[in-house]
């Protein structure tokens, strides 16, 4: 795994929209897997100001969203469709139609989780993972002992994330849905390069486990030590227990000039 480390979320954040703009830009048509939570937000307005400016084209652009509560309708201004609306696609040109996110409201959900790994396979399947991490190691929502395998299913949330998520929903924990459809840790793993962003001191202990720690279910983001192009970008509090990370640094500030991350 390439850990980048930068001083505030915000560099950080420029970082990985360069690396999707980049992609954007060298396949047009490319299939982006997408995250919520607040770590993407500085990223999703990044690549939004980019757009804005001319010079980023997301019409041939796909997108597979990772995850959606169950039960809460698309309307609800806490669904991960409401968030994903507000905070990138009403701001870039991202085809309605090649827009995909887990129906929370469907009446048979095997079904829809099974549609929707067909529909990532029938797209070419997913070139850039979005990624954050949750304090309990989660990605998407594939909580601790999640099937390093998993594919597309329905999970229930660990009282931790409800607890986590509840500030979304004005505090509120009995607002806080309990499950949640979410692609698998095993969809993850199949998407062509994966881009995971941790900040803030709450993140340090999930970084170093699943950075440094053995690769465990109990913290499901160590599998992408399995991955063949995954990077993770930290800021310096949610870097502050990685027992290598001046090496990190010394890596990132001795890349060969080809291997730079350009604006
Ligand atoms: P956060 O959530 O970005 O809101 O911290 C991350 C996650 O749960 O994956």
């Amino acid at each position: 795994m390439e850990i980048i480390i930068q001083p505030t979320p915000e560099a950080g954040s420029i970082i990985a929209a360069r690396i999707i703009a980049k992609l954007v830009r060298t396949k047009p048509d490319c299939v982006l897997g997408l995250a919520t939570g607040s770590t993407p937000l500085a990223t999703y307005r990044e690549l939004a100001r980019i757009h804005r400016e001319g010079v980023l084209d997301f019409s041939k652009v796909t997108t597979f969203n990772l995850d959606e509560y169950v039960g809460l309708p698309p309307g609800h201004s806490q669904s991960y469709h409401a968030f994903m609306d507000e905070h990138f696609f009403r701001h870039v040109n991202v085809p309605r139609s090649r827009i995909h996110i887990p129906d929370g409201m469907a009446r048979d959900i095997p079904a829809e989780c099974a549609r929707y790994e067909a529909a990532i396979v029938a797209a070419g399947g997913i070139d850039l993972q979005l990624l954050g991490i949750g304090t309990d190691g989660h990605i998407g929502f594939n909580e601790p002992s999640s099937s390093l395998a998993s594919r597309t299913r329905i999970k229930t949330l660990t009282e931790r994330t409800r607890a986590d998520n509840a500030r979304f929903f004005g505090g509120d924990l009995d607002q806080v849905p309990f499950h949640c459809i979410t692609m698998g840790v095993g969809s993850i793993m199949a998407a062509r390069e994966v881009l995971m962003l941790a900040f803030g001191a709450n993140k340090a202990d999930a970084v170093a486990a699943a950075v440094e720690g053995p690769i465990a279910a109990m913290n499901p983001a160590s599998v992408l030590q399995m991955h063949a192009v995954a990077k993770c970008i930290v800021d310096e509090p949610a870097a502050g227990k990685l027992t290598r990370r001046d090496y990190y640094r010394w890596v990132f500030e001795h890349k060969p000039g080809w291997q730079k991350i350009g604006g």
